[in-house]
């Protein structure tokens, strides 16, 4: 069973809470929050107060998405009760095996992010320590742009490897999804599809899904 997790990035800002529980009611798994530093990306979204703002007035477990340096500075202040997942990316961790284990010692599982153009080989010395690897299918930085197909043979291989090492970490994309590339993602392997701009953009959140699902089977 795929799982979906909406990035807040795309929701309404000023009703925050009320269109996080509009997706929620049509059935997603996870709530994908977007942390931009306007230094490893060229944006500034939200910090961590926006993040807590959201604890209990949903009930879905948070994904949080580091597209920051320094990392280990500010991982702490996004684990809460409802943390999950805390994914940093690769190209902004100098000693990403450490701030995997920082991540793990707080009590949250610890994932990694790759951008399109950086190789899955930069993986190969710490899959067996993620529980999800994050494959860009666009440049981070912005909701709305154009998937970049070259990431559902990224997704593909690393399906392979998992399969090979005998791991178990999920597999999330993120940027550009929508119900148009859903089959090929899910039939290369993938686990957890990040939506922004497509789902809340829909005016039928429920429809949304239904259609999404039925492309991904
Ligand atoms: C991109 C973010 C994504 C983005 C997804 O930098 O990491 O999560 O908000 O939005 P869409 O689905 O519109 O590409
Ligand atoms: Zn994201």
């Amino acid at each position: 069973m795929i799982k979906l997790a909406p990035s807040v990035l795309s929701a309404d800002f000023s009703a925050l809470a009320a269109d996080v529980a509009r997706v929620e009611r049509a059935g997603v798994q996870l709530l994908h929050m977007d942390i931009m530093d306007g230094h490893f990306v060229p944006n500034i979204s939200f910090g961590s107060a926006v993040v807590k703002s959201l604890l209990g007035k949903t009930a879905l477990p948070f994904d949080v998405h580091l597209m920051i340096e320094n990392a280990d500075r500010f991982i702490p202040e996004f684990v809460t009760a409802q943390t999950e997942y805390i994914v940093v990316h690769q190209e902004a961790c100098a000693q990403l095996g450490r701030t995997l284990d920082l991540i793990r010692d707080l009590g949250v599982k610890p994932g990694v992010a790759l951008n399109p153009a950086t190789p899955l080989s930069v993986l190969d010395c710490v899959l067996a320590e993620v529980e999800l690897v994050l494959i860009m299918t666009v440049n981070p930085g912005y909701s709305g742009q154009k998937f970049r197909p070259a990431g559902i043979e990224k997704v593909r291989k690393l399906a392979e490897i998992r399969r090979e090492r005998a791991l178990s970490f999920q597999i999330e994309v993120d940027g550009g999804v929508s119900p148009d590339n859903a089959r090929a993602l899910a039939a290369a392997g993938t686990d957890i599809f990040v939506t922004g701009s497509s789902l809340f953009g829909a005016a039928d959140a429920a429809e949304w899904i239904r259609a999404f699902r039925r492309a991904s089977e």
